[in-house]
């Protein structure tokens, strides 16, 4: 850990010990006091009954109704739709403890987990080979500037180059120590079916490289420069690092303008985000070659209220579009749609016409629900009784999924008034959708939840319940459990992390990206184990067992299909081995 993560770490545990959670959350939430901890209603799903707790002994919250949970910082994440760091500035504020400013955001993020650290430092290495094999390049720089991309441009998005070389990266990537296996993992090179050496996944392709919010680099894509090339765009796989439905392209550096200006354009292509920031259009972003999910809607809904779509006028685009409002709206985001004239995109506009023609398109926007309702009158069929009832019932879907009520009940007079339905009519149709979407909802959350519960339940889980809520027994036992003890990789991960740091239990979930794990964590701090540290050695020999039985199956499976002497005779005495070392244990336990 360096030197600024570890001041970090100092001030932010600085704040959590004089910050009081319950009077955080209270601001939001009533809360109750129920024995040691708090309850009240749930501020992130709906429910009529208190499943919500706050533990400020522990500093943590966590709900029992949709298994959200975490410390005080990952509260106002959530509530206020913030960063870490400006959580952290915000409860800061409030104790009087300064907050370095968020400049070395870049460092300060760096996770903790070893994958997660080296994936990032191959990306980073990556990065930085690319651009200075792009500087040799006398090709990649010509194609730029054939594109209309200036030199300030392609430095700040640091756009590369990957020469036609099968382990130009690889052997880049060795002398910074890092391996041809991790490079595959992270995405930067590729392992044949045959299976030998992995080789470089870029290559003969100018590189957009795709950053994340603070700026890091967590993935790739690669366009070939000839217009026949096939594919014409290869993209990073998705990593630890790098979910496509989670990550725009051009937000790190669009961030800015967009809270700005309260705005942002969603474009479609890498190009077309660059040509607008270039032209001084700077709160646009594309999405990485995939639809608009509702997971990029919760993103954008945290940095701002008005979302323009722009696609292209092609019939893909349409569809696109179409899509986008239906996965957006819901999320009472304040949409307006534009599709561009056919064959071309903003990236064309931008050099064909300039930014001003941009700018007048854009602002001849129509509403999200605007659009969709030309998308269902397009046929011409509104005019029948079964067209009309058809596009009424697609509009009670859409506003089914939607909770404001206020929002539904504007929307639902004025539609039901448009296409002349009684309007109790239609506001009976949109709510029989919002039951039904509730109802997937909700179970969505009581399965979630079961999942929860029964990963604690398990015997794994529950030994690292114990652990979690003995720190004494921890301390006494972390030298004689392997993390072998876990085949769930989610405890697996988990235990490293609670072994690896001598710090808080509570301060660990901010180092964890996986949400299950998140949640896990908060129910195990939550929730005191009931069992008593007697049980811990029971369960260690059991699970030792356990993976004395795995190794045994394995091994019959093996022998099964050994054909070699040879071999039958290894897996034999490996088997007896193994049968052995079992009976001792039985005769132990
Ligand atoms: P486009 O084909 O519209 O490309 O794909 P573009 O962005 O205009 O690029 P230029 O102008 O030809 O250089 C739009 C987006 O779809 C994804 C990329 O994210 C691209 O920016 N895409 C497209 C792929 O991922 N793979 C492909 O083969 C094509
Ligand atoms: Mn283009």
């Amino acid at each position: 850990m360096n030197e600024r993560n570890s001041k970090l770490e100092q001030v932010k545990e600085e704040i959590r010990m004089r910050l009081d959670i319950v009077t955080v959350v209270e601001r939001y939430v009533a809360l109750k006091r129920a024995g040691t901890s708090y309850k009240g209603l749930c501020p992130f799903h709906k429910e009529k009954s208190p499943s919500f707790h706050v533990n400020p002994d522990r500093s943590i919250f966590h709900c029992f109704g949709c298994g959200k949970g975490g410390d005080v910082f990952a509260f106002l994440m959530e509530i206020e739709g913030v960063s870490f760091m400006e959580a952290l500035k915000q409860a800061g504020r409030e104790v009087g403890v300064a907050v370095e400013s968020a400049q070395n955001r870049n460092q300060t993020y760096s996770g903790p987990t070893l994958n997660r650290d080296v994936a990032y430092a191959a990306n980073g290495h990556a990065m930085n080979y690319f651009y200075e094999e792009m500087k040799k390049s006398t090709e990649a720089i010509e194609y730029f500037r054939s594109r209309g991309l200036t030199g300030e441009t392609v430095r700040e998005f640091r756009l590369g180059f990957a020469p036609d070389s099968w382990d130009g990266l690889i052997n880049y990537l060795n002398v910074q120590r890092i391996s041809p296996q991790t490079a595959a993992l992270a995405g930067l090179a590729v392992t044949s079916s045959g299976g030998s050496r992995p080789y470089d996944r870029f290559r003969k392709r100018v590189i957009y490289p795709i950053l994340d919010m603070a700026g890091r680099p967590v993935a790739f894509g690669g366009r070939t420069m000839d217009p026949e090339g096939q594919p014409k765009y290869l993209n990073s796989p998705e990593t630890v690092l790098y979910r496509k439905n989670r990550i725009f392209y051009g937000l790190h550096q669009a961030r800015t303008e967009i809270r700005e200006k309260g705005s942002v354009i969603i474009v479609e292509g890498y190009m077309d985000m660059l040509m607008l920031y270039q032209a001084g259009i700077q709160n646009a972003i594309a999405t990485c070659g995939t639809a608009m999910t509702v997971e990029h809607g919760h993103l954008l809904r945290r940095i701002t209220g008005l979302v323009y779509l722009v696609f292209d006028g092609d019939n893909a685009g349409y569809q696109a579009a179409e899509r986008a409002v239906q996965n957006l709206f819901p999320l009472e985001i304040d949409l307006r749609v534009v599709i561009l004239p056919l064959g071309e995109d903003p990236d064309s506009i931008i050099n064909s016409f300039g930014p001003e023609r941009f700018n007048e398109l854009l602002s001849g926007a129509v509403t999200g629900l605007e659009f969709y309702i030309s998308r269902l009158s397009a046929d011409g069929e509104s005019e029948t009784p079964q067209g009309k009832s058809r596009i009424v019932t697609s509009l009670a879907t859409l506003l089914g999924g939607v909770q404001n009520q206020v929002l539904v009940a504007h929307f639902g007079r004025e539609l039901a008034a448009r296409f002349g339905v009684e309007e109790v009519l239609f506001r009976r149709m949109i709510s029989q959708k919002n039951d039904s979407n509730r109802a997937g909802f909700e179970s969505d959350q009581g399965k979630r939840e079961r999942d929860l519960e029964s990963l604690l339940n398990s015997e794994e889980g529950s030994l690292l319940h114990l652990l979690l809520t003995k720190p004494d027994q921890l301390f006494q036992w972390k030298e004689k459990i392997s993390i072998e003890l876990f085949s769930n990789s989610l405890f697996r991960n988990l235990y490293s992390l609670i072994v690896s740091k001598d710090v808080d239990h509570t301060s660990l979930i901010d180092e964890m990206d996986d949400p299950t794990m998140r949640d896990l964590f908060s129910l195990m701090l939550i929730r005191e184990s009931l069992e008593s540290s007697e049980s811990i050695g029971h369960k260690v020999l059991k699970l030792e067992k356990n993976i004395i039985d795995r190794k045994i199956e394995q091994i019959s499976r093996q022998l099964s299909m050994a054909t070699r002497a040879e071999d039958k005779m290894r897996l034999l005495s490996e088997q007896s081995h193994l049968l052995k070392a079992q009976k001792g244990r039985r005769s132990n336990t």
